[in-house]
């Protein structure tokens, strides 16, 4: 690892004695107030413990949000995405506990949509650098895609979701997948990447007995 990399500037009090306990004290402190914020935001919300949202004035939620341990949103923009990015949660959906929504680029997520626990959805990605960029300060390049989940969907733990796709309504994708690619309608899908390894959709009822 390189010994170049510059540090953080310590807190004058890092080195006093007590100086750990009165550092866990503020970051308590910390933890407290954005918990008290993000409350008085999302008074409909169910919220767990150490839930953190980035850019809340581009959430837009419905009823009866499930916010569980540990999730985290960010709907931010700045200069790199154009000051674009929202996050939109439809109603009695949920967002599992570690769930990382990424909505520089857009997500939305439908109604009675249900994340399980470390579901990564991101709306943009990183391009892969060139060979003859080699310096390590100049910012990555990102390209943004809107992700779309739509209703009555659930996504299992441990999915990861890429920018652009959307998931079709009814749908089940198996726990651990990537999701690359669109999901159809009333699709159950697994996999890395994930392919669909059923549907459910009703068979059309053409053939009528007398
Ligand atoms: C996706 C899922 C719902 C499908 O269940 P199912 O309909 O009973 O599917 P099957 O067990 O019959 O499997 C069908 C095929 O898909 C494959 N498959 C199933 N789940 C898979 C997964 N998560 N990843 C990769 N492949 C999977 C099976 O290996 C099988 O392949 P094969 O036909 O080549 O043998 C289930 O496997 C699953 O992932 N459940 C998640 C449970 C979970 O995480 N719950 C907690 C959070 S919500």
């Amino acid at each position: 690892m390189s010994t170049n990399a510059p540090s953080r500037a310590r807190k004058w009090w890092y080195g006093l004695p007590g100086g750990r306990v009165l550092r866990a004290a503020l970051r308590q402190l910390r933890i407290g107030i954005r918990d008290g914020e993000l409350r008085d935001r999302l008074p409909d919300a169910s919220i767990g413990e150490g839930v953190v949202v980035r850019g809340i004035d581009r959430l837009t939620v419905g009823k009866g949000l499930i916010l569980d341990h540990r999730a985290y949103i960010n709907c931010r923009g700045g200069a790199w995405n154009k000051r674009g990015g929202y996050v939109t949660i439809g109603d009695n959906s949920e967002i599992g506990p570690y769930c990382a929504l990424w909505g520089a680029g857009g997500i939305t997520i439908g109604n009675n949509v249900h994340l399980g626990s470390h579901v990564s959805i991101s709306a943009h990605e990183g391009r892969q650098v060139k060979p003859e960029d080699v310096d390590i300060w100049k910012p990555l390049d990102f390209e943004f895609a809107p992700v779309v989940i739509e209703d009555h969907v659930l996504v299992c733990s441990g999915t990861s979701i890429a920018p652009g796709v959307r998931i079709g309504h009814h749908s089940i994708i198996g726990c651990g997948s990537a999701v690359v690619k669109d999901i159809p309608p009333y699709s159950v899908a697994a996999g890395a990447p994930a392919r669909v390894i059923r549907s459910s959709v009703a068979p059309a009822t053409s053939a009528i007995t007398a």
